[in-house]
């Protein structure tokens, strides 16, 4: 049997892998915190549910490769809203923000060719990078500057004549950060100068708990052909079943070839487009708002339970609803499947995603854990303090440093 080179090169999700130690966990009759995984518990908004029920129709068919129009208008509008001039030709639907992304790297790169990208980042860019046969080349960022980027010159230094893109999620998974406006402006500056484009990952848009300071790539305004837009309703609208997003861009060029791999792949999903058009139509905008308020009270839980484990280096965040923290632990892997099988308060146990599968090399982030807070209060409360204490006990502790 063969499988190909780059099927080998990926890795299994590091959100995923240690699921086998929680499975056997639960077995056991134990119950499992999850903080490995950001599968938010909110509510979907009811409109996507009355759309659904309302639909009929004879013949289940093949849809428009580039996305219902109904749905591209809705998602204009929404962008015109905060000054993002997209009109609904610039919009092209797809399998989830996931696939939007892969769509832009087999755009943009040929084998070897390299994507900047700041380090921790989502690990499927690892994924569908590898599977381009391209390279991710990191810029370092760290907890201890909130996991903002480096000066200007420094990210400039990291440009070959390789580089082919900047490519962000902003706000940040797995790191919470969101860019300033002098960041996003950096970034975008260095792609005219370069000729290089933005991959402009924002799928958790909505989850910023600073007011007034976040700028979407969207806005810059002369930027607009080189910022590809990769969104998605997974969290918005917490919808992460329905797989809708989309690839945005005003470049016509560009466009040409999305729409080559959107005729390749037929259509997407009629009836979740028509689902999450009407999201777009009838969700009120205190949904947004409630579940912004809802999350920011958790990022709080959160913060103040990590400060409270000794040795733990951890910023707080500011957006998304993930962090990484630097535990004094060996190995963060060892500690998780240490911790699902040898340790639980009142039979109840927690679990992270070990922090090395957030790097492009898999040596880096062996002490970190990334943390999703997409419990509400309650358990996340009881998962910190389950992990706090299970630190304390872990064999493998090393020494706190000065
Ligand atoms: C940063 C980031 N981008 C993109 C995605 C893809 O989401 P989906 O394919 O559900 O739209 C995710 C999902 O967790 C994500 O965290």
């Amino acid at each position: 049997m063969h499988f190909s080179d780059r099927i080998q090169a990926l890795k299994i999700s590091p959100i995923r892998r240690l699921i086998p130690y929680a499975d056997a966990a639960k077995a056991q009759g134990k119950k499992v915190y999850h903080l490995n995984i950001g599968q938010p518990d909110i509510k979907t908004p009811q409109g996507y549910f009355d759309a659904i029920h309302k639909f009929t129709t004879d013949t289940i068919a093949y849809q428009p490769s580039q996305g219902i129009l109904p749905l591209r208008e809705a998602i204009a509008n929404y962008y015109q809203g905060f000054g993002v001039p997209f009109e609904p030709d610039d919009i092209y639907v797809t399998c989830g923000g996931s696939e939007a992304l892969s769509f832009a790297v087999n755009i943009l790169c040929d084998p070897g060719d390299e994507l900047l990208v700041p380090e921790p980042f989502y690990a499927n860019y690892n994924t569908f990078t590898r599977l381009s046969l391209a390279k991710i080349v990191p810029i370092p960022t760290k907890a201890e500057t909130g996991f903002h980027l480096p000066p200007e010159e420094v990210v400039e230094s990291l440009i070959t004549p390789r580089t082919r893109a900047f490519w962000v999620s902003h706000p940040c998974n797995p790191t919470g950060v969101f860019y300033t406006p002098d960041e996003v402006h950096m970034l975008c500056r260095l792609a005219k100068k370069h000729d290089l484009f933005v991959i402009a990952d924002e799928a958790y848009r909505e989850f910023v708990y600073e007011a007034g300071e976040y700028m979407s790539f969207g806005q810059v305004e002369d930027a607009h052909d080189r910022v590809i837009m990769i969104d998605s309703v997974s969290k918005r609208y917490s919808v992460c079943g329905a797989r809708i997003g989309w690839i945005a861009i005003k470049n016509k060029e560009f466009n040409a070839q999305v729409m080559k791999l959107c005729q390749g792949r037929l259509s997407v999903s009629e009836i979740e487009q028509i689902g999450v058009t009407e999201l777009y139509r009838t969700t009120p905008k205190s949904y947004l708002q409630e579940v912004n308020k809802e999350y920011k009270m958790r990022r709080d839980v959160l913060y103040k339970g990590l400060k409270a484990i000794d040795g733990a280096v951890c910023h707080e965040p500011k957006g998304a609803f993930y962090t990484m923290v630097k535990f004094p632990i060996d190995s963060s892997e060892k500690f998780i499947i240490w911790m699902l099988q040898n340790f639980d308060i009142n039979g109840e146990t927690t679990m992270a995603a070990p922090g090395n599968g957030f790097y492009a090399d898999p040596n880096k982030g062996l002490d970190e854990m990334r943390i999703a807070y997409v419990l509400k209060k309650e358990d996340l409360e009881k998962a910190l303090n389950i992990l706090k204490h299970a630190i304390e006990a872990y064999p493998g502790r090393l020494a706190i440093k000065a």
